[in-house]
Formats: structure tokens, C-alpha cells, sequence
């Protein structure tokens, strides 16, 4: 049997960094209120031309580094983002072309906030069945393009950066499960608007018509619902019981929804990776990049086992365990 593990993990954020005090001056908010009701307290914002590839392209090269692999021999890349740089070529075109790789196949993924575990579910199922041996799996995103910035219940909160992990086959796992799902008839809770069918103008984008709308209370009260059920499940699933898990790396939306899941575990505070107070959420490229952080920092190791979920819009959700 096949499987596939996580040989190196990179990530890349944006120079720029905007705190709470800087969105101050922006909306009417507050450091206080952001922290306390979020996390957040500072969040990286691509610079003007800065698109999602150029931020895919060092997060990827640091990944292939830590993996001890060269470009050419990556058969695969998955690029999940919300925020191409085109509507086409992929992302992972684009990206491909700035690593200099031709011929294996290159696609975007798109499930928002979830899109890092799809990517890795799609990846792991291509390894499994020797469909491919290296991939190159990645989030990365520039948020701060469809975020409303006179909107304060949504432009506290999403952020720019991107986060990658080679996955390569291998006799033991690796990956040991992953469970990907969505409802579509939640789409009106979190979206950006619908495009105009009367109309094909190219400031359609700039006048906001496709900023992301959301509705703060009721996305919660999903999220920390549905992401409590499906640790649950995928735990259970794997015939594993939350002791054995070392660390929990989540999506990075909200500390409080963050602090439910891992009640709902029963894992302390200290199994949990947290980077959503400097990274605000970053969509997809958040659970790449957490990772990274913990795994650069000596925090997890090599044998460790993780879970890391995600909830986004779509509704979109899933979960994935495994050994690193
Ligand atoms: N600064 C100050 N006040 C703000 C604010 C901001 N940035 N944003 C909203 N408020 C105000 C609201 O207008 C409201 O005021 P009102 O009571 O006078 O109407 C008040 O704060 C409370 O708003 P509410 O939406 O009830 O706050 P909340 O505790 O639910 O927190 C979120 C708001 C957005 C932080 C929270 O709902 C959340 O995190 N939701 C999930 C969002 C998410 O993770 N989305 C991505 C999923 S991948």
C-alpha cells in the first residue's frame, strides 16, 4: 500500500504588516474589540502588483527546500486560493511557470477557507493511487483584494500570506484520513455578490460588487458546531481517541471559535497551534502557514501526530489527520 506523508512545509508572508491600530484609522473599531472578540492583533497585507503566485512561489521554494527537493522533480501541483491572480490560468500555472516545472498537471482548488484540506485530500488521493509520487500542495491568497475596507465587521478579520507542503509517496503513512464536505445551501452566509448579468464592466471589481459579505453571528455558531462534529468524526473515523493526538493546527478565523474545538477534543491550550493573532485569517494559506510556523519552531516533530480542520464559505468544511 501507498500513502503519502508530509516531507517539508514552507510558508511566505507579505513585508507589510497592519495591526489593529492601524485599522483605527480606518473604520470605527478598536484594538480592544478586535482582540477580545477575535484574536487578531496584527495581519499582513499584500504590497500594490504583489499577487497570490508571488507569495505561492517563496512559501513553495521553502517547502521543496525543507523536503530536499528541486522543482523538477514535483509531478504535481495543487494550488487551493480564493484570490487568483486571473481568472485564468490557474494559480498553479502561473506558479509553475515561476518554478520553472513543465508537463505534470497544474490546478486551482477552490473551496475558501477549506481549500488547504481539499488540496491535501485531492493530493493524497493522486499519491495514493500513483497518479503521482512529489506534490506540491499549496494555500496562498491576497484576501485584502475583496475585503471591503469601509466594511468593519469583515476587514478586521482577513489577511494576505501563503503556505506549502510537499507531499511525497511512502510505505507508512503519512496521511491516515481526510473528510471533505460542503452545503451549498448556505452559500448566502459568507459570499462576495453575484455578478451582475446585465452587466460586463471591467470596474466591476473596483466598485465593490464583489466584496466579501458575511454574516458574522450565524458563521459562527456554524463553524464552531460543524467543527466540532467532524474532529469528532475523523478521530473516531481513524479508530484513534483525541489522546493520541498531539497537536491540533486549525483554520485560523477566530481564537474563540479556535478554543471550542479543542474543548471539544479536550485538548489543552498548549496541543494547539495559534498564529491567527499574527496572521489574521488568511483563508486557505492559514493552516499551511500555522503549520509551518510550528514545525520551524521545534514545536512539532517528526513521528507527531496532527489534526487540522477548517470551516469556509461554500459552506465548505473538512478535517485531516495525520503523522508528520
Ligand atoms: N469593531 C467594533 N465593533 C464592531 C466591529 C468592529 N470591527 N465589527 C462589528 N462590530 C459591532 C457590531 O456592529 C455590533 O454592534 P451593535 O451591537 O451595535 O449592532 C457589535 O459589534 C457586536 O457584533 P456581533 O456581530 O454580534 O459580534 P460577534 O461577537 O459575533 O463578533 C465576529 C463578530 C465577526 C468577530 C464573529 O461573529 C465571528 O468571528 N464570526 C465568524 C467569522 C469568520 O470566522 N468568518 C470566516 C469563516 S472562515
Amino acid at each position: 500500500m501507498t500513502y503519502s506523508r508530509i516531507t517539508g512545509t514552507g510558508s511566505y508572508l507579505p513585508e507589510r504588516v497592519m495591526t489593529n491600530r492601524d485599522l483605527e484609522q480606518i473604520v470605527d473599531t478598536s484594538d480592544s474589540w478586535i482582540r477580545e472578540r477575535t484574536g487578531i492583533e496584527q495581519r499582513h497585507i499584500a504590497a500594490d502588483g504583489q499577487l497570490t503566485s508571488d507569495l505561492a512561489e517563496p512559501a513553495a521554494r521553502r517547502a521543496l527546500e525543507a523536503a530536499g527537493r528541486v522543482p523538477e522533480e514535483v509531478d504535481l501541483i495543487i494550488v487551493a486560493t480564493t484570490t487568483p491572480d486571473r481568472t485564468f490560468p490557474s494559480t498553479a500555472c502561473l506558479l509553475q511557470q515561476k518554478l520553472g516545472i513543465h508537463g505534470p498537471p497544474a490546478f486551482d482548488v477552490q473551496a475558501v477557507c477549506t481549500g488547504f484540506v481539499y488540496a491535501l485530500s485531492v493530493a493524497d488521493k493522486f499519491i495514493k493511487t500513483g497518479a503521482a509520487r512529489c506534490a506540491l500542495v499549496v494555500g496562498a491568497e491576497t484576501l485584502s483584494r475583496i475585503v471591503n475596507w469601509s466594511d468593519r465587521n469583515t476587514c478586521v478579520l482577513f489577511a494576505d500570506g501563503a503556505g506549502a507542503v510537499v507531499l511525497e509517496a511512502s510505505g507508512e503513512p503519512g496521511i491516515i484520513r481526510t473528510d471533505i464536505h460542503a452545503d451549498g445551501s448556505y452559500e448566502s452566509l459568507l459570499t462576495t455578490a453575484k455578478p451582475d448579468p446585465e452587466t460586463t464592466d471591467p470596474e466591476r471589481l473596483a466598485d465593490g460588487t464583489a466584496f466579501i459579505e458575511m454574516r458574522g453571528n450565524e458563521v459562527f455558531r456554524m463553524a464552531v458546531n460543524t467543527l466540532g462534529r467532524i474532529v469528532d468524526q475523523t478521530v473516531e473515523a481513524a479508530g484513534m481517541s483525541p489522546d493520541e493526538i498531539d497537536w491540533l493546527v486549525p483554520h485560523q478565523a477566530n481564537i474563540r471559535i479556535i478554543q471550542a474545538t479543542a474543548r471539544k477534543l479536550g485538548m489543552s491550550m498548549d496541543r494547539v497551534v495559534v498564529t491567527v493573532d499574527r496572521h489574521g485569517n488568511t483563508s486557505a494559506a492559514s493552516v499551511p502557514l500555522a503549520l509551518d510556523a510550528a514545525v520551524r519552531d521545534g514545536r512539532i516533530k517528526r513521528g507527531d501526530v496532527i489534526l487540522t480542520e477548517a470551516f469556509g464559505g461554500g459552506f465548505t468544511w473538512g478535517s485531516a489527520l495525520l503523522r508528520y
